[in-house]
């Protein structure tokens, strides 16, 4: 949710900035723009619309500047506009910011700024931030760094913000709360920006500023301290990201190459844990914890979107395989609702960013409670990595395309392991199972592969549905959190309006939807529930809906009952979602595609919400 972007060192800042904004586009693209400093010289440039409309408009203007920043922009306040567009400069044109966060109490501040003649050109909470730095700089003969550190005291909100002063040309001030920055370092220059893609092929070497912590950044030096003016230490660590990850690699979009990199984000994940042949899995984070997890009385999952059907999905396999009972949650509504928690609960916090601020707030709450948070986290380094007590990493690789894939099969193919794990270390699995569970997990990515060798049959389902205006998605037991995930798909990418359903429920209400225009889908793969889908199935069919099914390889039943179908490997119930998630990741592709939808950046959405 906002990408912003920053360099100061001996190269030129526009082409990195700009490339760094192509890069962070995935958080936000209703407008951009740049700042680029030189010497005394501050020129602000931007633009609604894509990074490469702000392209053209730089097309002959000056971009001399060895330092520079950069925003791509998810509107919260003022619509997306040139003039919303960051960054900012503050009254006297002195200073230019940009930032990524949402200040809750600008409202009295703009008043009391309004009162002393400030006038604002944007309806943006950043400017009015930003003209209250300068005004307590020019108030208290302070420095900027001062100034900046006062005002953030007295602001309640999210931020990460960068900010140049014309008079300063050697230093970008920058200052987080709550949104992610990360900064390159490279010799003689620094990058800063809101995950570390903009500058993997200059350095690997990176520093993750924390919460209430300022950076004072020149081209040989960089200061952490935090609010108090305390310095800090900062942390080096090498980062574990190759160019070639965050590239389109021939695909027409990313979305695309990320559904066919899942058998090997699987492999990756299940690499080094699972030994089905030894009847192992590896996994520290749940080793060194086991005793807390396999005493928990009970598990609460905490997440947003995708990742929260992914917790839905743990939640039957930990209540069957382990016997603890699992509560999922919004982030956004347990943030609030004052949750009861006690000593034995335990917090899974699943996260594909690990920056979701609703998650990030619930998590920080919840141990401030007392709680033990175990996270399952695609982006490593992360925020909620961090404040995670343990975890597991999905390894799934940078996630670029909004609509969440890879990430997902990762978080289960973790979640699926670390309920083996538990249930195996409370002997409520019996040994035979067990063994076969970890064997039908390792044939994973190469089920995968054998339906992602089909994918025609599924571009051709879709071509026949395009012009629906609703679809119904139903599954049952573990293949109702599938449901809901294929509808979230279908509508993120493709606009159409879908609706998830448990195929049972469907009785009390979307029923009366059904007539011969309306396209439902079945996941109706084999388990303990397939007679009872079948007779779902029926129910939709006397009322002359059209269906869709996802199958096991071998049902000669259900083709009969359906206009179109795709099959897909057998494997045990307890691990198909793994599988069956992935023909309705391919139908959703192929409907948002020919419907000349750029499913990467579908409107209004961003892939990570890092504001409440
Ligand atoms: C956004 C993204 C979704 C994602 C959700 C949760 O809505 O568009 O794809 O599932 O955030 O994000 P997280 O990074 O916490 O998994």
């Amino acid at each position: 949710m906002c990408g912003i972007v920053g360099y100061i060192g001996y190269k030129q800042a526009y082409p990195v900035v700009i490339k760094g904004l192509k890069r962070l586009e995935y958080r936000g693209y209703d407008s951009s723009g740049v700042a680029l400093l030189n010497d005394n010289k501050l020129n602000v440039y931007k633009k609604k619309g894509r990074v490469s409309e702000l392209e053209e408009l730089m097309i002959g203007k000056d971009v001399s500047a060895t330092v520079g920043i950069g925003h791509t922009r998810w509107a919260t306040h003022g619509e997306p506009s040139d003039r919303n567009a960051h960054p900012h400069q503050s009254a006297s044109g002195r200073l230019a910011m940009i930032h990524n966060g949402i200040i809750e109490n600008y409202a009295p501040i703009k008043q009391e700024l309004l009162k002393k003649g400030y006038e604002f050109k944007s309806e943006t909470d950043t400017e009015v931030l930003l003209n209250f730095i300068e005004d307590i700089q020019i108030n208290n003969q302070c420095s900027l760094e001062e100034a900046l550190r006062i005002a953030l005291k007295r602001i309640t909100g999210a931020y990460c913000i960068l900010l140049l002063d014309k008079e300063d040309p050697e230093t970008i001030i920058a200052a987080r709360k709550g949104s992610p920055l990360v900064i390159g370092i490279g010799k003689g220059e620094h990058f800063l920006a809101s995950d570390a893609s903009p500058f993997i092929e200059y350095t690997k070497e990176v520093v993750y500023v924390n919460d209430y912590e300022l950076a004072i950044v020149k081209p040989e030096e960089l200061v952490l301290k935090n609010l108090g003016n305390e310095k800090i230490t900062p942390f080096v660590q090498e980062l574990d990201m190759e160019l070639a990850a965050i590239e389109k690699g021939g695909y027409d979009h990313f979305m695309l190459k990320e559904i066919f990199e899942q058998p090997s984000t699987i492999f990756d994940c299940l690499r080094g844990r699972l030994d089905a042949a030894a009847g192992t899995i590896t996994m520290s984070g749940i080793e060194e914890n086991i005793i807390q997890l396999v005493n928990a009385q009970r598990i609460l999952i905490v997440a947003c979107g995708t990742s929260w059907h992914a917790g839905l999905v743990a939640e039957y396999i930990i209540e069957e395989l382990c016997r603890i009972p699992v509560e999922v949650e919004y982030a956004s509504e347990f943030r609030y609702r004052n949750p009861i928690i006690n000593p034995g609960d335990v917090i899974i916090a699943i996260s594909q960013s690990g920056e979701t601020a609703d998650t990030l707030v619930a998590l920080e709450k919840a141990k401030e409670n007392g709680a033990f948070i175990f996270g399952v986290v695609n982006a490593v380094g992360s925020s909620i990595a961090r404040i995670s007590h343990a975890g597991a990493y999905t390894h799934a690789g940078p996630e670029i395309g909004v609509a969440s894939t890879k990430a997902f099969t990762g978080q289960l193919a973790v979640l699926m392991m670390m309920a083996l794990k538990i249930a195996k270390a409370k002997a409520t699995i019996s040994d035979e199972r067990y063994l076969m569970l970890l064997s039908e997990l390792a044939s994973v990515p190469e089920k995968i592969e054998l339906i992602l060798s089909r994918s025609e049959e599924m571009s051709a389902i879709a071509e026949k549905y395009l012009d629906a205006s609703d679809f119904l998605f139903l599954g049952r037991g573990y293949n109702f959190p599938v449901a809901l995930e294929g509808a979230l798909k279908l509508k993120e990418i493709s606009y159409i309006h879908a609706e998830g359903y448990p195929a049972a429920e469907m009785k009390h209400g979307p029923i009366a939807l059904v007539d011969s225009s309306l396209p439902v889908v079945f996941i109706a793969t084999n388990d303990v529930y397939h007679e009872k889908i079948i007779s779902n199935m029926q129910e939709i069919k006397a009322r002359k809906g059209q269906i869709i099914s996802i199958i096991t390889d071998g049902d000669d039943v259900t083709p009969s009952l359906s206009d179109d179908y795709f099959s897909i490997p057998a494997i045990d119930e307890v691990i198909a979602p793994i599988l069956s998630v992935v023909p309705l990741q391919l139908l959703s592709y192929y409907v948002g595609t020919m419907k000349g939808i750029d499913v990467d950046k579908p409107r209004n959405l961003a892939k990570s919400v890092t504001v409440e």
